[in-house]
């Protein structure tokens, strides 16, 4: 065996996320290319079933990608012109342009800064101004895999009258402690729908994918209608073209009721995502074991508190999609763009997650937010940093990345 010459050997680049993809999975994939259904087919029908298990709810509707998700569930809820939603600053700019696909407003809730997720406070306040009644739904967001406060959130906006759907793209597999019992987060137990997305960097991955999980029986069947074409083959409306004249369904007949979109998932992206969907313990159990390792590392590197981790919030299962620490880059005197790029440099990825959404130049037109309307989504963001967080990394790589970080800091 050649030997390899350390100082010439290469590290390998250890990207802030990204996916696993096992034997397994593709011979998941083969068997589906070797069936006779591509799409519309009964692998969607299975990662459906599969997907509802696993969290726990009655229905979910796969589609494309999360924001479809985002858009299909606006859809299936009527919102609209005049009606407004809620959502937290810190996240993908998809939970605030769903709103705007079907015409309604969209207002912020700030976040708690030491977790990145929605304030609870902040949204009762928002509630509290809203006297004519115009918020229609609150999407609070699971962020970073750790479970928001969903049940205060859940209370506030229904004793408002609004809908809840949690953006939980970042928490499959994560769950929380309620009232004495374990609530896993998809059951839709404190919201009328929660959303996924099947991203790469997310922890199941299908290239793109994302779905819907109810316990409503009405959302279920709407989101299947919007999600294609808004076409319909049983149950129609036009019976004189739905049945012949023996009085038998016209086999070919599909009626269109409503404006509905291709948002469907293929079945070779569901293929990837049953099998994707069979290893998520492990995974959710890694990202865990990985996170403690980090959080050890960082309080020994860092005892100053230069560099924090995310606060953990009791009695709540983190899903770690992400791994976000905080970094006093004014106190170090290093601005955070030199910082990922000298960790760049070293191999190793990062990224911020988010830009406040309000503060994007479409969302300072749309809600006239300015720079201080957020403090704490503003004072989050001008610290945090996502490092590397996948099932495939290893203690030894997570001392790499703190020891370089260390180095960079100095
Ligand atoms: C919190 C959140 N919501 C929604 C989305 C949109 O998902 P997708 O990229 O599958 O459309 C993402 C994707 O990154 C996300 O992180």
């Amino acid at each position: 065996m050649p030997q390899q010459d350390s100082k010439t050997a290469k590290r390998k680049f250890l990207p802030y996320g990204r996916q696993t993809v096992t034997t397994h999975d593709i011979a998941s994939v083969k068997e589906v290319l070797e069936s006779d259904w591509l799409t519309q087919g009964p692998m969607i029908d299975r990662f459906e079933a599969d997907l509802a298990e696993k969290v726990g709810s009655k229905y979910s509707v796969a589609c494309s990608n999360g924001t479809a998700a985002l858009h299909l569930a606006m859809l299936s809820l009527g919102v609209g012109r005049g009606d407004t939603v809620v959502t937290t600053p810190n996240t993908f700019l998809a939970d605030a342009n769903c709103a705007r696909y079907v015409g309604a407003n969209v207002a912020f809730a700030d976040i708690d800064a030491n977790t990145g997720n929605i304030s609870s406070e902040a949204l009762a306040n928002l509630l509290a101004k809203d006297h004519d009644k115009r918020i229609k739904v609150v999407i609070p967001v699971h962020f970073a895999g750790q479970p928001c406060d969903i049940a205060d959130i859940s209370y506030l906006a229904r004793k408002h009258g609004a809908f809840v759907v949690e953006d939980a793209c970042h928490a499959i597999g994560a769950s929380y402690e309620h009232e004495g019992s374990v609530i896993t987060v998809g059951s839709c137990y404190h919201s009328d729908l929660t959303v996924f997305s099947f991203h790469p960097v997310k922890h199941v991955a299908m290239g793109e994918g994302g779905a819907i999980t109810t316990n409503s029986y009405h959302l279920n069947e709407k989101l299947r209608l919007f999600r294609s074409h808004g076409m319909n083959k049983l149950d129609c409306e036009l019976a004189d073209m739905a049945i012949s004249p023996e009085g038998i369904p016209n086999p070919w007949y599909y009626e269109m009721r409503y404006l509905g979109y291709n948002y469907r998932l293929s079945d070779i992206q569901a293929g990837l995502g049953v099998s994707q969907l069979s290893r998520l313990d492990e995974s959710i159990a890694k990202r865990n074991q990985l996170a403690n390792v980090y959080d050890t590392l960082i309080s020994k590197a860092f005892p100053d508190g230069t560099v924090k981790p995310l606060k953990r919030e009791a009695g709540r299962l983190n899903a770690y999609h992400l791994y976000v620490i905080a970094i006093d880059f004014e106190g170090c005197g290093i601005s955070r763009a030199v910082v990922m790029n000298s960790l760049r440099d070293a191999g190793i990825g990062s990224q911020v997650h988010y830009v406040p959404v309000p503060l994007q130049p479409y969302y300072r037109k749309h809600t006239r937010a300015k720079e201080g309307d957020f403090p704490e989504a503003e004072s989050y963001y001008a610290t945090a940093l996502s490092i590397p967080m996948y099932p495939a990394l290893e203690p030894q790589d997570c001392e790499y990345v703190i020891a370089t970080l260390k180095n960079i800091l100095r």
